[in-house]
């Protein structure tokens, strides 16, 4: 497995984070799992070279393995790469684990036929910038399909955040639109569709977990209060019982079915061509 440097602060929190939870990942992410089998619907033909940017653990590049003769399974996260080589149901030596950033691709320019991302790109640190490296690394006629959370998602957690304070506790999300603007002015093809998942829990406490185990419990700080107490942050103290009891009873006012408390998460998919 190949190595580099991670940069900014949001980056070594976000390498961390998803690095913790890498161990319990694939028996809580579901949706994350029908989310990357949606966009993998997506991908019918055969490559030689295919990209995965945000492998995670890997679970979805065994299957685009199948479908490249040569897969790179990139991650930030150095703990997603290694649970991802130790538990590999059959060891695949078409594939290739390097850890690397999505926004400075570790790769030449027009090396990439297929190029793959799940729930990956939300994390970013520029539209534009990732978009770019996207562009550059894929070969004239290259795909790519792009499953990014967008606008629309963790609104009842926001809104019901906004009932306590007016910090941001929950991250920005940028809009399909937007995604597919900055694909265009890479000079892509792009169609875009989006989809809706909603998540069930039984309270606020499984609510948050459900987030935090996956590793995706990062406030990145460009858009937090820097006294935030946030339901994202590492900041435990935050969320005193008081508060959690606030939380949960307007969440279950406003938002709650059979009892159950709903998380949404917008997701929009890009098909784009080069
Ligand atoms: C929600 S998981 C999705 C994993 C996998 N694609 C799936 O669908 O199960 C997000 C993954 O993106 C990785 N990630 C976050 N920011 C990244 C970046 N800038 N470059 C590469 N990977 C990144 C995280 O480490 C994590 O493994």
């Amino acid at each position: 497995m190949t190595s580099t440097t991670i940069s900014s602060r949001n980056k070594k929190r976000i390498a961390q984070q998803f690095s913790r939870a890498a161990n319990t990942y694939n028996s809580v992410a579901d949706v994350q799992l029908d989310i990357a089998f949606d966009a993998l619907a997506y991908l019918p033909s055969h490559y030689k070279t295919g990209l995965d940017i945000g492998c995670g653990t890997g679970r979805i590049s065994q299957r685009l393995s199948d479908r490249c003769d040569r897969l790179v399974a990139m991650d930030l996260a150095f703990g997603m790469l290694a649970y991802a080589q130790q538990n590999n149901e059959i060891p695949d030596p078409s594939i290739c684990w390097l850890q690397g950033d999505a926004d400075s691709l570790p790769l030449a320019s027009g090396s990439v036929d297929m190029l793959f991302s799940s729930m990956v790109l939300q994390w970013a640190e520029n539209q534009h910038l990732v978009m770019s490296e996207i562009s550059r690394v894929m070969a004239p006629g290259a795909k790519a399909i792009l499953a990014i959370m967008c606008d629309g998602s963790f609104t009842q957690l926001n809104d019901s955040w906004s009932s306590i304070d007016s910090h941001r506790h929950v991250n920005d999300f940028a809009t399909a639109e937007s995604w597919s603007d900055a694909a265009k002015q890479q000079g892509l093809q792009v169609n875009m569709r989006e989809k809706q998942y909603i998540t069930w829990h039984h309270d606020i406490k499984k609510l948050l977990s459900s987030i935090k185990s996956i590793g995706a419990n990062v406030l990145l700080s460009s858009q937090s209060s820097p006294a935030i107490n946030s339901t994202l942050s590492q900041n435990k103290s935050a969320l005193n019982r008081k508060t959690l009891q606030h939380l949960e009873t307007y969440y279950q006012q406003k938002y709650a079915e059979n009892m159950q408390l709903p998380l949404t998460y917008q997701v929009c998919f890009l098909h784009c061509s080069k």
